[in-house]
């Protein structure tokens, strides 16, 4: 593990965009695409807009990048809870991804449709042995220690089987489509966005406290072959 701070969500933003151009260009130059779920909520919005940005754009091979989600609200795409909406405004709408390179998780299906249509669509890209090895995969963590949609107490904290979970979450009163640590923990790269004085306290119990995975799902993602890395600014290390 290891953790670059940043001395503000935009410097961390700015980070953020770098280490996608140099790891979108590092999977293409060794397997030809460049495979990456984005994370839904907030703090990536400054991400998606510095990539989409003439200081990043540029420097992407965007025919060749496939983008996909770590997690989904159960919602049409248009609404303004959309994880896939968040990203197509700030992200997708900027750059020349081909529609056909945007594996949205269609969530407004319903939950057990949406997991497991998108559980599918994953074996058709990336084959069907073994969990999906995502060149990159985003995620956020709640200042209640979540991550995707894994959230503290809920089975799917444990789920190694299945690669895409929906289920219920009591605490929100909503449905989640999420990808499981299953594939979470088979990327080459996961990155990890955190930003705020609000989520200081979570932060330190989950990168320096004892090992409690229910309370603290974020504690779950230790990719078994991969790099993890954790991009926080100065006022979520405070
Ligand atoms: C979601 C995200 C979620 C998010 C955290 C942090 O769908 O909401 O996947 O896991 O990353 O809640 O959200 P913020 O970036 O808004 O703090």
């Amino acid at each position: 593990m290891h953790v670059e701070v940043y001395p503000d969500s935009e410097a961390l933003a700015h980070g953020a965009a770098t280490h996608f151009v140099r790891l979108a260009a590092a999977a293409i130059a060794e397997h030809g695409r460049f495979s990456v779920a984005l994370a839904g909520g907030s703090t990536p919005e400054a991400m998606h807009r510095a990539l989409a940005s003439e200081a990043f754009a540029p420097r992407v091979d965007w025919e060749r990048v496939h983008v996909f989600w770590g997690d989904e609200r159960c919602v049409p795409p248009d609404h303004a809870e959309s994880n896939y909406r968040m990203a197509r405004e700030t992200l997708l709408d900027g750059v020349p991804i081909p529609a056909r390179n945007v594996h949205r998780m269609r969530a407004e299906i319903g939950p057990e449709a949406a997991a497991d249509e998108y559980e599918a669509a994953l074996r058709a890209f990336f084959g069907a042995d073994g969990p999906p090895r995502l060149d990159l995969i985003f995620l956020g963590m709640g200042d209640d220690g979540h991550t995707a949609s894994l959230f503290p107490g809920t089975a799917a904290v444990h789920e190694t089987a299945g690669w895409v979970a929906a289920h219920h979450v009591a605490k929100l009163g909503a449905w989640r489509v999420t990808l499981t640590p299953a594939v979470l923990n088979a990327a080459a790269n996961v990155i990890f966005l955190v930003a705020g004085a609000h989520k200081a306290a979570r932060l330190r119990e989950v990168l320096h406290g004892p090992y409690q995975p229910d309370a603290l799902p974020a504690q779950v993602v230790k990719p078994a072959a991969g790099r993890l890395l954790w991009l926080v600014d100065q006022a979520a290390v405070a």
